[in-house]
């Protein structure tokens, strides 16, 4: 799992743990991450690497010990994610590089790395959370937007060109939740001011978020493939 230092990596990790899952956190911020493994690490067994998804050569090490230590392979979760809130006029091209390398580029490269060990078990299933914001325009968003868009797309090729091998490839489209990704692109706008654009008139929850992961992940989704799920209480129709 990448990006399972944050808010929704976090709660998706403790979610696979209470099904009994073994799992590999992935994260670059080492701090989170090893107080997240201390917290949830007599749950079950944890592994974790911190390193940055935009380097392939970490990557691919990375999931090697990873299916080293947990004995194979048969899911993978992306959630590393990074945001930047900035009018189109004034966008910094290192910054939407950057977005790009990190939210589409990135999760493929980590797709890519666990393809042969998730072959070696014979099944697997990929959830890439993208957002929300890849159904729906955003203001001042252009390259966050872009690149959860092309993250959804890119998953659904990965469900018709890995289905040959059983494995199969979502993503999962959120809506506001509450992290401290979300907080930190609040700016001047409240909480109360986002839950008005919500069908259900709230922001969701990171277990909201993480128990249809763990769903996705299952057999009982054993049919399913190639969507783009969005759990959003409806802000993408509202
Ligand atoms: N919170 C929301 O409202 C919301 C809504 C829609 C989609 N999302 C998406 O969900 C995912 C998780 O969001 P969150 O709110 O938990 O954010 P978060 O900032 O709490 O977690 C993201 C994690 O990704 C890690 N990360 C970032 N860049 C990385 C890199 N290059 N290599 C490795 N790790 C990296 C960060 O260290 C962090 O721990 C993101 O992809 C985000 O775009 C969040």
């Amino acid at each position: 799992m990448s990006g399972a230092a944050g808010g929704i990596g976090r709660a998706c990790v403790a979610a696979f743990l209470a099904e009994n899952a073994s799992v590999a956190m992935l994260d670059r911020d080492r701090k989170r991450l090893d107080r997240a493994a201390s917290e949830l690490s007599g749950h079950g067994k944890i592994t974790v690497v911190d390193l940055d998804i935009t380097n392939e050569a970490a990557v691919v090490e990375a999931v090697r010990h990873a299916a080293r230590d947990l004995d194979g392979l048969d899911g993978v979760v992306n959630s590393a994610g990074i945001d930047r809130v900035e009018p189109f006029e004034e966008t910094d091209w290192a910054v939407w590089d950057r977005i790009m390398a990190v939210n589409l580029t990135g999760a493929m490269r980590v797709c890519r790395a666990a393809l042969e060990p998730m072959k070696a078990s014979g099944k697997g299933a990929i959830v890439n959370i993208a957002s929300a914001a890849g159904l729906r325009p955003l203001n001042d968003r252009v390259a966050y937007c872009a690149s959860k868009a092309g993250l959804i797309m890119a998953t659904k090729v990965l469900a018709l060109d890995l289905a040959k091998h059983g494995i199969r490839a979502n993503a999962v489209c959120p809506g506001a939740t509450d992290t401290e990704l979300f907080r930190q692109y609040l700016g001047d706008a409240t909480i109360e001011d986002v839950k008005t654009h919500y069908a259900l008139n709230r922001i969701g929850t990171t277990s909201e978020i993480a128990a249809t992961i763990v769903f996705l992940l299952s057999d009982e989704a054993g049919f399913i493939t190639g969507s783009a799920l969005a759990v959003d209480g409806g802000r993408v129709f509202h």
